[in-house]
């Protein structure tokens, strides 16, 4: 007879609540909580005093635990950039969602109008296809969507060009009153969120708003409200809450700020730290000179350059990430005096991009003053329907 095979280990977790951060096991993507809700309550209160209703963007964490403590502390709900993304948040709870993005084809109008089924769903739309897509999909479902048109303000993505655009698709909008409602525009300008300047950016915010005024102004003149124009993002945000247009603001990544956010100057009140860090260890020591992490492609997204490298005390250490390979970071001592971690010792990097970095890990480690306080699953990673 042969011995029984013992059943095959789940794999054990990273990390475990109440450990020490040093026994993480790495790489591992950590949130550090007292920077992470101090973000979320700068902005909070931000907005609160401009009288603008905050949605911030979930397509920048993944991560429903998260929306539910922005939604606690005020927020209305979240915006997600694709429907089969929203859904873990809306099984956690989260009850009002706007797919700033649009869905074309039977397929993911089927998945919103389901959706909408469980949630006050709204989503972006700039072309006639998608609105009878939709209003078919919640006939069929039995459900109802709230529409923003988008319109495009120097993006060159989606959105459509002017006024007479938008109410050729508000006609038909109108058309399903049983299935859709126009509720507004969205106007969003990435290519302004990094202008490194804080005057430079607010000048192009300036510019932003006031395109998106001018269409909403001709839209009011033809007799149309916008009960929402939504838009903006964490580099422009004190701007777009001061300059009278936006209704509503969708910034994601203030919540951890990357390393490219924390390369803008931010010269007005509303500054953010970041929050979000990658554990890695020191895996060799290669030359001395040249130090190998366990961290590369893999665990970070490098499409907004290469990570900065933190000390888990908080500070920021004398070495350069120089490249990173599949599973492998090579670090770089600046000069002779510089301390070279030990091997087996961790090193902390603030990713260059945070939405593709949140998007390579299943889980999130929420740690305070030294301590792994919870598990947060990114539960949307993947989800890109
Ligand atoms: C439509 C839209 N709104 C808001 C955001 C949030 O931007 P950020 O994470 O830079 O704050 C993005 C990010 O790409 C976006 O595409």
């Amino acid at each position: 007879m042969t011995a029984a095979t013992p059943p095959f280990p789940a794999l054990p977790p990273a990390a475990r609540v109440g450990d020490p951060v040093s026994a993480v096991d790495t790489p591992a993507l950590l949130l550090e909580l007292d920077a992470f809700e101090r973000n979320l309550d700068r902005m909070q209160a931000a907005a609160d005093a401009a009288g603008v209703v905050l949605r911030p963007h979930a397509k920048a964490h993944k991560c429903p635990d998260i929306s539910l403590l922005q939604v606690q502390r005020g927020a209305v709900g979240i915006c997600c950039q694709k429907i089969s993304e929203a859904y873990p948040f809306v099984a956690a709870g989260i009850q009002d969602v706007l797919i700033s993005n649009e869905p074309v084809g039977p397929a993911k109008a089927a998945l919103a109008a389901e959706l909408a089924r469980h949630c006050r769903l709204s989503i972006c739309v700039d072309h006639a296809s998608q609105i009878a897509d939709l209003a078919a999909a919640c006939a069929a479902a039995g459900s109802r969507i709230e529409l923003l048109v988008e319109i495009n303000i120097g993006q060159n993505r989606c959105g459509v060009a002017d006024a007479p655009a938008v109410l050729a698709l508000i006609e038909r909008i109108q058309a399903h009153p049983e299935q859709l409602r126009f509720k507004g525009l969205q106007a969003y300008l990435g290519s302004i969120q990094h202008l490194r300047s804080h005057e430079e950016r607010r000048a192009a915010a300036a510019g932003a708003s006031e395109r998106t005024g001018a269409v909403a102004k001709a839209l009011q003149a033809a007799g149309v409200h916008c009960e929402v124009i939504t838009g903006g993002g964490s580099g422009t945000v004190e701007f777009d809450l001061a300059n009278g247009v936006y209704t509503e603001v969708q910034p994601g990544s203030y919540i951890g700020m990357d390393m490219d956010y924390g390369r803008n100057e931010f010269a007005g009140s509303l500054r953010f730290e970041h929050a979000l860090f990658l554990a890695s260890t020191l895996m060799s020591q290669g030359n001395g000179e040249r130090l190998v992490l366990d961290a590369g492609l893999k665990s970070l997204a490098v499409d907004s350059g290469l990570p900065l490298v933190w000390g888990p005390d908080g500070e920021r250490l004398d070495l350069v990430y120089t490249s990173a390979n599949d599973e492998h970071g090579i670090l770089q001592a600046q000069g002779p005096d510089t301390r070279r971690p030990q091997l087996g010792e961790q090193v902390w990097l603030v990713p260059g991009h945070c939405d593709p970095t949140f998007n390579l890990h299943d889980e999130l480690v929420a740690v305070r003053q030294g301590r792994v306080e919870a598990l947060w699953p990114i539960a949307a990673r993947g989800l890109s329907r």
